[in-house]
């Protein structure tokens, strides 16, 4: 389920801390272990609330967020982030599934032209995640992140409304 953020959110927020591995996906180093605290998630959770097109994905409870970022109603186009921040649910077809419905809803009730995104290299799972969703690989910016002392670089991706649509009508990565 995809819901609006609320306060209540703040201690499962807590709860699910910062898993080295996911937020080396972010761009984080290894090297930063200082723990994620109440001011961490609660400064997390403002943000979210603050922001404009952010959703929690709930499944019994908060276990990451999803994000239309910079909407341009003139050119029609968005940025999408997301993140599930419990290990054991990664690589169940959850990205999949709440990718599809932001998108869904950014080219349905929001009629947007273009998705897009960056995503770092290395991050494979992400990258068929979005490919399966119609994303396709426009081009790959050189070392924009250092992590943990290397250099890696970004791929940018984006997607269309038709190509969404195109996308939903056959199997998955068909
Ligand atoms: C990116 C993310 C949303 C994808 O959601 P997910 O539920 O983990 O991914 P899905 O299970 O829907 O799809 C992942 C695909 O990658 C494949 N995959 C899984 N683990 C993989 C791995 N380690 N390497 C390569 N591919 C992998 C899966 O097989 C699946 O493809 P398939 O269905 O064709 O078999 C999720 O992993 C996540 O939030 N990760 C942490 C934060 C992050 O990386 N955010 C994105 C930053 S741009």
């Amino acid at each position: 389920m995809l819901r609006r953020p609320r306060y209540s959110d703040v201690d499962a927020r807590l709860a699910l801390g910062r898993d080295p591995e996911i937020y080396r996906m972010f761009g984080g180093d290894a090297s930063f272990n200082r723990p994620y605290g109440q001011a961490d998630a609660e400064a997390w959770l403002q943000h979210t609330i603050e922001h404009p097109a952010a959703w929690i994905i709930d499944r019994g409870g908060l276990i990451g967020d999803v994000r239309l970022d910079n909407i341009n109603r003139h050119d029609r186009r968005a940025s999408f982030a997301i993140g599930i921040l419990d290990p054991k649910l990664l690589g169940k077809g959850l990205g999949t599934a709440v990718t599809e419905l932001v998108l869904a809803h950014a080219f349905g009730a929001l009629a947007l032209h273009r998705v897009s995104l960056r995503v770092l290299a290395f991050n494979e799972r992400a990258i068929a995640c979005y490919l399966k969703c119609g994303f396709s690989i426009e081009g790959r910016e050189r070392q924009t992140a250092l992590i943990d002392g290397a250099w890696h670089d970004d791929i940018m991706m984006g997607v269309l409304a038709h190509e969404f649509s195109t996308a939903q009508d056959r199997p998955h990565g068909k």
